[in-house]
């Protein structure tokens, strides 16, 4: 549905994500006539530059899209413009009060794009000026927090200026095409929802696996690492549309109420069960898509001052997670995420449990699960395998195929970025696909056993070279079970 013009401000606007991948996604929409002219796009930061310097900058992250489109491109830089400010100093502010005030009528948008820590200045300031007021909302970034102690301070800070219909926390999965799909395949189709529970799966993986390490972000990461980059968020919030209760209709609450459901019935994983249930990692040295690529350290070192040795810190973490309910018990979910990993690949698997009896002659071949696997990236689409009998005469024999559907192919269209979307739902208002207070503070409250379980072990993360799947520990926590990652590997089973 369109929007009116509106304004956006980004703070951290000249930032790794306001230029890599908002002011992108806002470009891609205006292409589409989506965002009508009269909006305005402020850039907030501290580095002293113009509207021109600003619009040169956001230039060079929009690549090619810019070339292939320079018309757009010239009437959409108009809409951009660029404030100096800092969240810690009061100049500029009374002016930039005054610029937005000068549209009273916009749905405003304050995009907090920066390190937490900031979130509590620039949210005073906004309510000082009464910026808060009317349709005004805030997006926040992930992590929020570090732990569940630092989310509620950082969720207190902003709710004491925004209230909870106003807070927009981004997962930038949830706007993914394939995840929204997950929703039309489940509850839009008659076929799945019988089979979608203990009786009929065996088990569920999510794989999140890049090929790039930390780049530019090591600061940042080496704080963070894969558990509260991924799991604490990405992660459990795939794994909450997998696993939720059909919501009653699409209403922001009702799926974000049976999400919720999921993330309290998961159980926990602490120092008694930890080392069974978990794999951590760090790359070393390797090479990934026929590069040499450094490993984690040295990464890291390359781009500060403060050279260091070791870091606790794992870019790589493989676990076995199950949710206490009747629906799921005994199934168990495997997720892994890594950096550094032989293929970038993003994908959910729902593995059904084996045929009861074969009627086949063991010389037909064995019969494999059915597996239905939904690709997030790269090429999303859908695959659900199935076992059939392998063409022309000469016995019957069996063999696994995919019913393989590309989204790309099927529909001929380039998808949209995750953040294309979600924007627009901050614009119209609609939070289903951002998560509620309630929901970081249950995640958290999961994964902070894990952290402390980790800390208190005093191991450091097992090592795995650049370019392969991740420690071998990873391959024995499903292959003990007697299961495997998923390979896309048609008739992997004969
Ligand atoms: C971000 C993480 O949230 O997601 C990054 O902070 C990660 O470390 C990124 O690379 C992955 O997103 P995508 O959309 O490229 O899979």
């Amino acid at each position: 549905q369109p929007v009116d013009a509106f304004d956006l401000v980004i703070f951290g606007g000249t930032g790794d994500l306001a230029v890599r991948k908002l002011l992108p996604a806002l470009f891609h929409r205006y292409v589409d006539g989506q965002i009508p002219d009269g909006t305005r796009i402020i850039g907030v930061a501290r580095e002293a530059l113009d509207d021109e310097g600003y619009r040169q900058q956001i230039t060079a992250g929009l690549n090619g899209a810019a070339a292939q489109n320079p018309e757009k491109f010239k009437a959409f830089l108009k809409l951009v413009t660029y404030r100096p400010l800092d969240a810690r100093k009061d100049e500029g502010w009374d002016e930039f009060a005054k610029l937005i005030g000068q549209q009273p009528d916009h749905v405003r948008v304050f995009y907090l794009s920066t390190s937490p820590d900031l979130f509590v200045d620039i949210c005073r300031r906004l309510g000082h000026y009464g910026l808060n007021k009317g349709e005004s909302r805030v997006v926040m970034e992930k992590p929020i927090g570090r732990d569940l102690a630092s989310a509620n301070r950082i969720n207190d800070d902003v709710g004491s200026v925004f209230n909870e219909s106003q807070t927009f926390r981004i997962d930038h999965y949830l706007g993914k095409e394939t995840v929204q799909n997950l929703l039309a395949l489940r509850f839009g189709n008659a076929l799945f929802e019988p089979l979608w529970n203990a009786e009929h799966i065996d088990h569920v993986q999510i794989t999140v696996a890049e090929t790039l390490g930390v780049g530019r972000r090591g600061s940042y990461y080496d704080n963070a690492g894969a558990l509260r980059d991924m799991v604490q968020n990405h992660m459990l919030q795939l794994l909450c549309m997998v696993a939720m209760e059909p919501p009653s209709s699409l209403s922001p609450d009702a799926v974000r109420d049976e999400k919720l459901k999921v993330l309290h019935s998961l159980k926990p994983i602490n120092d008694e069960n930890a080392a069974q249930l978990t794999v951590r990692g760090q790359y070393r040295a390797g090479a990934t898509e026929g590069q040499s690529v450094k490993g984690y350290i040295d990464e890291l070192n390359e781009d500060s001052k403060n050279k260091i040795e070791k870091s606790q810190t794992e870019t790589f973490v493989a676990l076995k997670a199950e949710i206490g309910n009747w629906r799921w018990a005994g199934v168990p979910f495997y997720l892994r995420t890594g950096k550094r990993l032989a293929e970038r690949v993003s994908e959910i698997v729902v593995a059904f449990k084996p045929v009861p009896h074969s009627i086949f002659h063991p010389s037909a071949g064995p019969l494999a699960q059915n597996r239905l696997v939904l690709r997030l990236q790269p090429d999303e689409g859908v695959k659900l395998w199935l076992t059939i009998k392998h063409p022309g005469p000469g016995g019957l024999r069996l063999r696994h195929v995919p019913l393989d559907m590309s989204f790309a192919e099927a529909f001929g269209v380039q998808q949209s970025d995750a953040y294309e979307r979600l924007i627009l739902d901050v614009v119209r208002g609609n939070p289903t696909l951002f998560m509620r207070r309630d929901e970081v503070e249950a995640a958290w409250r999961w994964a902070g056993p894990i952290l402390a379980a980790w800390e208190d072990s005093g191991e450091s993360p097992r090592p795995y070279t650049a370019g392969t799947w991740g420690p071998s520990a990873s391959v024995a926590l499903i292959e003990r079970d007697g299961r495997t990652w998923n390979e896309d590997n048609e008739d992997n089973n004969e």
